[in-house]
């Protein structure tokens, strides 16, 4: 996918902004405050979803104006396309081809993207949970399947917990919870078992990228965790027998504190650089280097799964790292369309090939 042409009218501070991107790398470069994550941020709400620093729709309009619009000409699926989001009133609205669509999330999919930016060095800094909803989030863009059974093991477990809750007061329930532990371990081990291969897949792709990008010298190894013993062999009838056997082994624990101690809703990523935790041993650097190759390693496996290059979004990345490794992101992974900003002029000689934009005040110089 290559975005070719790109307008915004009243998005935050692009007032008027026509960009005409090329289709490897783009540095998009400027003082503080002058617009550029704002372009990455327009360009990532193109994908269909939520601004990725959090922001509501209504904010993203222009100060005293009422409508903001982003537009873009594109090429996917052998064809130029075009796509129109507005954001009148605090609603979206989207125009794919000419035609508009009913509800704002039917352009899910149409242009598909990578987005890093620095909150997402929660990836390593943070707890498991923030590990969990990246593989969860990355799951369910390629394998829509997974969605439901997420699902199915969120609903079964929001009731084994609220039958954990009435079982002191009423003993008598407790014989229903076998049954529950059963569902539970089926929809459980299903999640755990696509969490594993995609931990897999994408630890292949990402450490080799991450050997690229710090010159051979670091290993990045991606594994996933399981909150119960799942031993060396993960056929699913032996997961879903460690899985109850976890359940029945921590039954009295979770009936006292209401709630259920073990399975996935419990696991893990371990992200180690050269055999150490990169969270507890990692510089800032090393840690930025692992969860961008993380990301570009995400979106290889989106091309694997829909045939297409993902548009890959990096917004400010380039500080803490070393000019090799700066030179690594800006000039070698050029096979697809990257939008990378920046402050520094430094940075952006170090491009070999592609585009640079200086950003003035919102403004293209
Ligand atoms: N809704 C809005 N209307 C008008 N201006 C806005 C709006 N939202 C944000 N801005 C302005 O956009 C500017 C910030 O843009 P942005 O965050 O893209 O900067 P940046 O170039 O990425 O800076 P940095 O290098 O510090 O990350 C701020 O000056 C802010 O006042
Ligand atoms: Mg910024």
């Amino acid at each position: 996918m290559i975005i070719q042409s790109l307008n915004f009218e009243d998005y935050r501070n692009l007032s008027h902004l026509l960009l005409l991107p090329d289709e490897g790398v783009n540095v998009i470069y400027g003082q503080n405050a002058q617009g550029k994550t704002n372009i990455l941020e327009g360009i990532w709400l193109l994908s269909g979803n939520k601004s990725f620093r959090g922001a509501k729709d209504k904010e993203t309009v222009k100060l005293g104006e009422s409508k903001a619009l982003i537009k873009a000409g594109f090429f996917s699926e052998n064809r130029d396309q075009e796509l129109e989001l507005c954001i009148n009133n605090g609603k979206r609205e989207v125009i794919l081809n000419g035609v508009k669509k009913p509800l704002a999330s039917d352009i899910v999919g149409k242009l598909c993207m990578v987005v890093f930016s620095p909150e997402h060095l929660s990836l390593v800094k943070s707890g498991p949970a923030e590990r969990r909803a990246f593989i969860d989030s990355a799951l369910c863009q390629i394998r829509p399947k997974f969605y439901e059974t997420l699902k199915n093991y969120s609903q079964t477990l929001s009731q084994r917990n609220a039958l954990l809750k009435d079982i002191p007061e009423h003993p008598e329930l407790l014989d229903t919870l076998d049954v529950w532990d059963w569902q539970l371990a089926v929809y459980g081990v299903n999640v755990i078992r696509m969490r594993m291969n995609y931990v897999e897949q994408l630890c292949k792709t990402a450490s080799a990228y991450h050997f690229g990008i710090s010159e051979t010298r670091e290993k990045l190894e991606l594994v996933y965790k399981c909150s119960f013993d799942v031993g060396e062999y993960k056929d699913t009838d032996v997961l879903h027998k460690a899985f109850l056997e976890a359940l029945s082994n921590s039954r009295s624990e979770d009936i006292s504190r209401g709630f259920t101690n073990v399975g996935p809703h419990r696991d893990d990523m371990e992200i180690k650089i050269n055999d150490t935790n990169a969270k507890l041993f990692g510089s800032q650097g090393q840690q930025r280097s692992c969860v961008l190759s993380i990301k570009i390693a995400e979106a290889e496996l989106i091309k694997m799964a829909v045939g297409q290059e993902p548009i890959v979004l990096l917004d400010d990345v380039l500080s803490e790292l070393d000019s090799r490794r700066q030179e690594f992101l800006l000039n070698k992974i050029n096979d697809r369309q990257v939008f990378i900003t920046c402050c520094e002029l430094e940075s952006v000689k170090l491009l070999k090939n592609g585009k640079s934009f200086e950003l003035i005040s919102g403004s293209v110089c």
